[in-house]
């Protein structure tokens, strides 16, 4: 499975310029073709946790990946427009780009936006390039832009022009629609699916109308639909999510869907030891919360990146065990059921199951803008955790941030 290796943001808010991982970069301007050369990280794993104090950027490294997200899925102004404007994002002092690079398999996706005369963001460049197997040669460059303009390698022929009518839009998204450019359509396929969590028990508990749907919503607002179409698709994988997770970890014997007549679905719960259901409305938040991340988590093909943002809160130690522990399960499988993980957190006890090299530490510097660092550089870290520290206790006892 391809995942992502690196990531470079620059002058998204606190976020002046920060790196995790490797990126792979052609040492070229946008648009020249020339050697690459490879940063000195090791390449994410597939789970990043982000660890660090209030303020420090945590929620804006997750609102980055969406903002990405958000750039592919509508466009760029609107993207600014979502989060209050390109003057709100933009680092303070900093030169008028804000970049992001992605660092894909051996695909290197790089995003710059900026804003006009008019304060009307645009996309300033993009390109899409493909760095060979041997570091130091570049065997195609599949696309870039500035300004509107630039060029598009089809395999095996010659570049051709692009002019584009709307400079808000991505490239991604035109060129990732057309089967002729298998890469790019992978690559906008794989943005397209990114899942980052917002779960709102308040909208999880609002009936929706009748339907199934495969996709959880960013809120959780569709959780009836989703079990709705496992009730459908996977009833057998759905009796073992109830009968082996949810029944141990939170004495849930069976769940059910049921069309109300006023064309609403609701959800039966039933507890163990009780005949009659509960409804979403009844339940606890971390209960909800637990279905939902378990259900999305348990999906035959889950989202091939998943964010999370203090995935704790509301759940009690214990139910995030079992929370954690799917996680390792869908981060190490070899096949399509595996996923990347980018989560923030607060818990000891979340930390306490990582590796050094799993955990990142965002720190603010004498500037006022965030630094990060992996736990693994440090080596005492590393020693103390060879000799059976788990990581979380070292976190809590000041060894991992002073
Ligand atoms: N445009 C900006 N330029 C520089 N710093 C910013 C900008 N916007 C917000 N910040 C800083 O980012 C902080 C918010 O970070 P946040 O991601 O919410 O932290 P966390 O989730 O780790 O608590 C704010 O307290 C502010 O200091
Ligand atoms: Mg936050």
């Amino acid at each position: 499975m391809r995942s992502i290796l690196g990531l470079r943001i620059k002058n998204y808010r606190i976020l002046k310029d920060i790196s995790l991982g490797s990126i792979f970069t052609p040492a070229m301007s946008i648009g020249q073709a020339a050697g690459v050369q490879k940063n000195a990280g090791e390449v994410l794993t597939p789970i990043t946790v982000v660890v660090g104090r209030n303020g420090y950027g945590k929620s804006t490294l997750c609102d980055a990946l969406g903002f990405i997200v958000d750039c592919l899925k509508s466009n760029a102004e609107q993207a600014c427009l979502l989060r209050g404007g390109f003057e709100r994002i933009i680092s303070e002092g900093s030169e008028r780009i804000i970049e992001f690079q992605i660092q894909y398999g051996r695909l290197l996706y790089t995003l710059c936006i900026s804003a006009d005369k008019y304060n009307i963001p645009f996309v300033y460049a993009e390109t899409l390039s493909h760095i060979s197997a041997e570091i130091g040669a570049e065997d195609s460059m599949n696309f870039y832009v500035k300004n509107g303009i630039g060029k598009v390698v089809r395999p095996h022929t010659n570049a051709e022009d692009i002019h584009l009518a709307d400079t808000r839009r991505l490239v991604l998204a035109t060129l990732g629609n057309l089967t002729e450019f298998p890469d790019i359509v992978a690559f906008r396929e794989f943005l397209d699916s990114w899942y980052l969590c917002y779960f709102s028990p308040e909208a999880a508990r609002i009936p929706p109308l009748v339907s199934s749907q495969r996709h959880l919503s960013a809120n959780g607002s569709n959780l009836a639909n989703v079990i709705a179409f496992w009730e459908r698709e996977h009833p057998a994988l759905l009796d073992d999510l109830v009968n082996q997770v949810f029944s141990n970890v939170l004495g849930i014997r069976k769940i059910e869907t049921f069309a109300a007549e006023d064309g609403r679905l609701l959800v039966r719960f039933y507890e163990r030891g009780l005949t009659k259901p509960f409804y979403a409305a009844q339940m606890s938040d971390g209960t909800l919360k637990l279905i939902a991340y378990l259900l999305l988590l348990g999906d035959p093909m889950p989202p091939p990146l998943i964010c999370f943002e203090e995935p704790e809160n509301g759940l009690y130690h214990r139910l995030l065990a079992a929370f954690v522990d799917e996680i390792r399960k869908r981060s190490a499988a070899s096949d399509k059921r595996q996923s990347q993980f980018f989560i923030t957190t607060h818990q000891p006890y979340l930390v306490d199951v990582l590796k050094p090299n799993e955990v990142w530490i965002l720190e603010k510097g004498e500037d006022a803008f965030a630094k990060i660092r992996r736990a693994s550089d440090d080596p005492i870290v590393n020693n103390m955790v060879q000799e059976g520290m788990p990581l979380g206790a070292l976190w809590f006892s000041e060894y991992l941030d002073k």
